[in-house]
């Protein structure tokens, strides 16, 4: 890699990756004089100089800039732009410091050469379902259900009072605010990308006071959070929904203390069933997964969360499954939670692949059955989840 490290102090750095032709800057970038920054603007003059066709600037870490760094930068960009008529520039915001693509935006009205392009306005396929609420009825079954099983579990994995951990992709908020009652950690964030999610934890967490849960909107393959911090880093249900799972485990393994551990849960969703009716039960689940993939989603990816850990640098890797059925408590509560499912898979995500009206009729068929088993009395519904964790060595 060509990353060449030039202007670095604690607050911020700035750095040229030659091979992505991109120029990029992080940190908090409060100078009092422009002198603080001549070794930065000159590394970004040399840059420009180096590169041909675009030329990217990432400010995507940047969580604070005064004006006159923004002024000194701004400058250099727009005479460039001036003086290089064959260069395009892109400067890439995120969301998550909200404030650069309004700041940034300034530049690309007085030059139409420099576009803004905010990275995670739709950065992965299916985040109009999971971030714009109608995925919360979803999420509030499931984690009733599996709470019964995960209470004991995760003390196998690493969970205990008094630690520091965060919940990545926390989605509402609600296992966050089970392991704040039940094992009291000292410190927890829960951080997620939907702000209806967050919106809907944080009210949840005022009516039931339930207080020291840090909520953080944040994009989980670039967070802001500080390296080696937490001594568990959870990820539910949402490495199979992200198209790259092995930057969120990157991320995941950087916050996580040495000789601390990452705990991941995922599904092998083809493998739901129930009796009686299995058949049709199958091939809804069959079909569910190949709905998944259509949007770049690997619902199947439970039995590969010890291959995923190992790549990504984990050590002491434990791995478990467990078969969350109608049996575990109330049976209406699984039935609860499969309706929740047909109403979002087969109503707005079949919709949006453009299925047809037989297809949808039979789809939401399965679910129904898989309901009709889990509420008869001879019946049995079972839907299988994938638990590991490792260790970051020491
Ligand atoms: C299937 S939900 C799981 C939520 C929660 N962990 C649970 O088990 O209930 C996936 C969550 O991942 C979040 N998400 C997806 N990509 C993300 C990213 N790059 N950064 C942060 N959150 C993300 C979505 O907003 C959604 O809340």
């Amino acid at each position: 890699m060509s990353a060449i490290p030039f202007a670095y102090d604690v607050r911020f750095k700035a750095q040229f990756d030659l091979s992505n032709q991109e120029y990029s800057l992080s940190g908090t970038l409060r100078p009092q004089s422009l002198n603080e920054l001549a070794s930065c603007l000159a590394l970004l003059r040399d840059s420009i100089n180096r590169v041909r066709g675009v030329f990217y600037v990432n400010v995507r870490r940047l969580s604070q800039m005064n004006n006159l760094a923004f002024h000194a930068f701004a400058r250099v960009l727009l005479d460039a732009s001036r003086d290089r008529p064959d260069l395009q520039f892109v400067i890439v915001t995120s969301s998550v410091v909200g404030w650069t693509t309004e700041k940034f935006g300034r530049l690309s009205r007085i030059q139409p050469a420099i576009k803004v392009q905010e990275y995670d306005a739709n950065f992965y396929p299916g985040q109009s379902f999971l971030e714009e609420g109608g995925f919360i009825p979803v999420l509030r079954t499931q984690t009733k259900m599996t709470w019964r099983h995960e209470r004991d579990i995760l003390p196998r994995h690493g969970m205990r009072p008094g630690i520091y951990m965060a919940d990545i992709c926390c989605g509402i908020g609600d296992f966050a605010a089970l392991v704040q009652r039940e094992f009291t950690p000292a410190r927890i964030v829960a951080l997620d990308h939907s702000r209806s999610s967050l919106a809907y934890a944080r009210r949840v967490a005022s009516e039931f006071k339930i207080s020291g849960i840090e909520y953080v909107y944040g994009d989980a393959s670039e967070m802001l959070l500080e390296d080696n911090q937490f001594d568990l880093v959870t990820c539910r249900h949402s490495l199979q929904i992200f198209d790259r799972p092995a930057l969120i485990l990157k991320e995941m393994y950087r916050i996580c203390k040495p000789g601390g551990r990452v705990y991941i849960t995922n599904e092998k969703i083809s493998q739901c069933l129930g009796e009686p009716r299995g058949e049709s039960i199958q091939w809804t689940y069959n079909e569910l997964s190949k709905l998944f993939t259509h949007f770049n989603m690997d619902l199947e990816l439970g039995p590969k969360s010890r291959h995923y850990l190992m790549d990504a640098g984990f050590d002491d890797i434990r791995a478990e499954s467990i078969m969350v059925t109608n049996l575990d408590g109330d049976p209406q509560d699984f039935a609860d939670m499969i309706h929740a499912w047909e109403n979002t898979f087969a109503g707005e995500m079949s919709q949006k692949r453009g299925d047809d009206p037989e297809f949808i009729e039979q789809f939401r068929k399965g679910f129904q059955d898989h309901i009709f088993a889990a509420l008869h009395p001879k019946g049995y519904a079972g839907w299988p989840i994938w638990i590991a964790s490792g260790r970051k060595p020491l």
